[in-house]
């Protein structure tokens, strides 16, 4: 049995295959409309979620199974106290593969360790969030039609945005990658990720603060919300949160090449103007998270079309 903690749960190989199944099923839907006949998806969300909650349901009723959750702690026996381990026992019985999002570093790890189902991590507090990263390489291979050789500007919290901490560690695995790293001082990319990944591996990358410095020789500009959940005082949080603001007069310096993603939700951080602007790409990327999710819940049920 198998989970999904990191995207380096698959090796570079296996995120082909993935993106393979994930077009694929792009272009073929109706192929893989009961592939799940029969199948249960548990989404046990202790944190809020749009995106990731909804699109691994929507992924697995494309695929003709089932759904069942909760959205928040309080709706489940979390508020009692129980703990993870045995939530997630109780719902091994329940369900076939199950997607967590949890405000602990580690959680996912915990119910993994305790699960008999497959368990996808859908984001463990600021550590990372893998399918969010599979969706972002998927969403990077179909607009440039390549992973390596490209200069990525990572913008916003850098410190607890788990979106870019684990599109760094998939992406290091690319060659010739580039990355720019555009935070204020205060939301740098932490220390472990700089040493740890970035030097030890002999990564190039450059920090700076100011985004119209960066622009202009970035292939993807990856924008990110400050994370106000994060912060342990509104102040700080109120002094950062409007930092960046990507809007029109800025994506002019930019190459007409270069796509923005963001993992969304957004909150001021790109112009609304900017959502007509060809280069904006985060709906796409959004339904990209769909597909990719789709091949995703396949692989870990180990069902072959
Ligand atoms: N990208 C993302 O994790 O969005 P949600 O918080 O809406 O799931």
């Amino acid at each position: 049995m198998r989970h999904l903690m990191s995207p380096l749960d698959f090796s570079v190989e296996e995120l082909e295959k993935l993106m393979e199944t994930a077009g694929d099923i792009e272009s073929n839907p109706q192929k893989y409309a009961h592939v799940c006949d029969g199948k249960k998806l548990a989404t046990l969300f202790y944190e809020p979620s749009t995106r990731t909650r909804l699109s691994h349901e929507a992924a697995m009723l494309n695929l003709g199974g089932s759904v069942l959750g909760f959205s928040s702690a309080d709706s489940s026996s979390a508020a009692k106290g129980e703990s993870v381990a045995d939530t997630i026992r109780t719902i091994s019985c329940y369900a076939d593969i199950c997607a967590m999002r949890h405000p602990k570093e580690g959680a996912a790890l915990v119910a993994s360790q305790n699960a008999t189902i497959p368990v996808i991590n859908a984001g463990d507090g600021g550590h990372q969030h893998p399918t969010q990263t599979l969706a972002d390489l998927l969403t990077i291979h179909s607009l440039k039609g390549r992973l390596g050789n490209m200069t990525i500007g990572l913008c916003g919290d850098l410190k607890f945005g788990r979106t870019v901490h684990s599109l760094i560690h998939a992406l290091v695995r690319y060659p010739h990658v580039r990355f720019v790293l555009i935070s204020p001082e205060e939301l740098r990319v932490p220390s472990y990720i700089r040493t740890d990944v970035l030097d030890q591996q002999n990564i190039e990358y450059e920090e700076v603060v100011r985004l119209e410095d960066a622009l202009p020789s970035l292939d993807i500009l990856y924008m990110t919300r400050v994370q106000k959940e994060r912060f342990f005082n509104e102040e700080d949080y109120v002094r950062m949160k409007d930092f960046y603001i990507l809007d029109s007069k800025k994506m002019e310096l930019a190459p007409k090449d270069m796509y923005v993603l963001h993992p969304l939700p957004r909150v001021n951080e790109i112009a609304v103007e900017v959502d007509n602007d060809p280069r904006a790409a985060y709906f796409k990327q959004a339904q990209y998270g769909v597909y990719i999710r789709m091949a995703l819940i396949m692989t870990l049920l180990n069902i072959e079309v």
